[in-house]
Parts: structure tokens; sequence; C-alpha cells
């Protein structure tokens, strides 16, 4: 059937664009590739690819400094939009669901790093 056919080529084309984007080199899990996409787009220039922070200006935030009980998720999302001294504010170049999507992202690269925090908690989610 040529609309089935048709659905096929732009999906195709679809995934073609995507393979475009600048790739992180790290693979992760689906529900949190939107959150490293919109890490890659945002935040990646300044804190390196899959947030390691290597050769550039800001800190890795793949490190216990940043586990949730040191530096919570809103503390991610208050520094991304209001910034620092040191970071420019993000507002401008990050919406709120992107924002949930990256810290989703982060918690996810610090457990897939083997950082924990001391103690387990299951407070959340
Ligand atoms: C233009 C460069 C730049 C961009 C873009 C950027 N950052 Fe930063 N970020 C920095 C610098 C520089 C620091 C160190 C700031 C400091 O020490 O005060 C920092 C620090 C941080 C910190 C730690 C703050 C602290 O108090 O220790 C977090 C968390 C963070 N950034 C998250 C993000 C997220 C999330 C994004 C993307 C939405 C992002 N940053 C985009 C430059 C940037």
């Amino acid at each position: 059937m040529n609309f089935f056919s048709l659905i096929v080529l732009v999906a195709i084309a679809l995934l073609g664009m995507n393979s475009c984007a600048p790739q992180p080199t790290k693979e992760v899990p689906e529900p949190y590739k939107k959150g490293q996409k919109a890490f890659h787009k945002i935040c990646s220039n300044c804190h390196g690819s899959d947030a390691m922070g290597k050769h550039t200006q800001a800190p890795r935030l793949i490190d216990e400094e940043y586990l949730a009980p040191n530096f919570t998720d809103d503390d991610i999302r208050e520094t991304a939009l209001n910034g620092t001294d040191k970071m420019p504010s993000q507002r401008k170049n990050v919406t709120k669901e992107e924002l949930t999507e990256i810290i989703k992202y982060l918690r996810y690269s610090q457990k897939a790093a083997g950082l924990e925090p001391e103690e387990e908690e299951e407070d959340e989610g």
C-alpha cells in the first residue's frame, strides 16, 4: 500500500536526520535518550559530552559531589535556570521538560558510572 510505504520512507528520513546530530559516546537506555540529547544540545559545550567535564571549563557532573544527597534535583534545576557566578543562566536555552529529562539522564549516568549515595533512600519516585 502506497500510504504505508510513504510512512516508512518518512520514518527512515527522520532516523537519518537524527544520526547527523552530535553523538554522545555513551549509549543510554531508551528512557534517558531524550535527556541525553537535550544535555548534548544545551550543556555539553561546557560540561563535556557525557557530563564528564573533561578539558572543559565546567565541572564534571558525574561525580560524588553531585549525587542527589549532596546536590538535589532542585539544586540542578536552579543552577541551570539561574546560573552561578561562573555559569551563565540557561533559562533561555532550556525548557522545563528538557530540564526534567536532563536531570533524569544525569541521575542515570551517575548510577551507571558506579556512583551511589552512601545510604540507599527510596523516598522518591
Ligand atoms: C556556558 C557554559 C555552560 C553551560 C552551557 C552550562 N554550564 Fe553548568 N556550569 C558551568 C560552569 C563554568 C560551572 C561552574 C560554576 C561555578 O563553579 O560557580 C557550572 C556548574 C554547574 C553545576 C554545579 C553548580 C555548583 O554549584 O556546583 C551544575 C549542576 C550545572 N552546571 C548544570 C548545568 C546544566 C544542567 C546545564 C545545561 C542545562 C549547564 N550546566 C550548562 C558552565 C556551563
